[in-house]
């Protein structure tokens, strides 16, 4: 129906390895430029439109200031104040949008929502969080653990809590960067069986989180209970009582082992104030490169992708 094909991102798994390493050092590149005052506006006169389903600190900031710097503009759209939240299909919605606007992020509840927004629109489309993945998250993560390290390839992450949208997309990135993958997670709570599936042989699945530590190079968690899940919070707090990132979990990862958190984090549950508030902890630059990351992203999406 729409007559361009735009490059989307819905998952990680939509760039290939190349261009995935090529965003990340774009990223690290841009960052330096914001730091040194250098002026870079390719999208002069470019829109951005931001729906959001859910609430949201980094990811809308981080894209609304991203866009600014890049020379364009960046709309927020709640669903409260939009006719979406009145019942306009998406469908609808996305073919009007993306007639006005030159790139679209969208958070949402469920992933079918994105993708049946990505289906009918002429400009691309950017996930900004669903309950299944959240790729924007992860290359601010691949951007701080290069920053920090140089590489990811080869490495070993552990990923300890709920098999959530930030394991899946952890799933995607052990692919996409050739990386180990130790998932500790109590019994049903894995990650999704096909995210699970198309990541094998990139990734180890247990119970014990001393065992997925041991040896890590990096350690991550997320909250136990998502947006969209409070109803159910008190049950995964006894399901995952012996999962809070602790010394002792650190301990067990290499003595340079890093800890990063997507954050919101909530101490004393997911992780101990002492590991977050901690020498190995990168969060605050974890956060701050969300808009470095998807700064990257943006140029990739609205000017290289469009070219090729
Ligand atoms: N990490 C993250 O996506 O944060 P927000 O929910 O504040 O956007
Ligand atoms: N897993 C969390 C991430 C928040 C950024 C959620 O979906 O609520």
């Amino acid at each position: 129906e729409t007559q361009s094909h735009p490059s989307h991102f819905l998952t990680l798994l939509d760039l290939t390895p190349d261009a995935a390493q090529q965003l990340i050092q774009r990223a690290i590149e841009l960052k330096q430029w914001q730091r040194a005052g250098v002026i870079h506006t390719p999208l002069k006169q470019r829109t951005l439109g931001m729906i959001f389903e859910k609430s949201s600190t980094r990811t809308r900031v981080s894209f609304e200031v991203g866009m600014v710097q890049l020379g364009g503009h960046a709309l927020f759209l709640s669903p409260r104040d939009t006719q979406l939240g009145r019942g306009e299909p998406i469908p609808d919605t996305a073919r009007v949008l993306s007639r006005m606007v030159d790139a679209i992020m969208i958070r949402t509840f469920e992933h079918d929502t994105v993708e049946l927004f990505a289906q009918h629109s002429s400009v691309p489309v950017i996930n900004g969080l669903t309950d299944r993945f959240h790729p924007c998250q992860v290359l601010a993560d691949i951007q701080t653990y290069y920053e920090q390290r140089g590489t990811i390839t080869g490495c070993t992450v552990a990923y300890i809590g709920d098999g959530n949208n930030m394991c899946n997309s952890y799933l995607n990135a052990a692919q996409l960067f050739d990386f180990h993958l130790k998932i500790a997670c109590p019994d049903g709570f894995e990650p999704a069986a096909d995210v699970l599936n198309r990541a094998a042989g990139h990734y180890t699945l247990m119970r014990d989180p001393n065992q997925a530590a041991t040896n890590a190079d990096l350690i991550i968690t997320d909250v136990w209970a998502s947006m969209g899940q409070e109803a159910d919070a008190e049950r995964r707090c006894i399901a995952f009582a012996n999962y809070c990132v602790n010394d002792d979990i650190m301990a067990h990862a290499k003595s340079d082992a890093l800890f990063m958190h997507c954050l919101p984090a909530h101490r004393g549950e997911e992780v101990s104030a002492s590991v977050i508030d901690g020498p190995q902890s990168v969060v605050w630059d974890e956060a701050e490169n969300r808009l470095h990351a998807q700064k990257a992203l943006l140029e990739y999406l609205l000017v290289t992708a469009s070219i090729c």
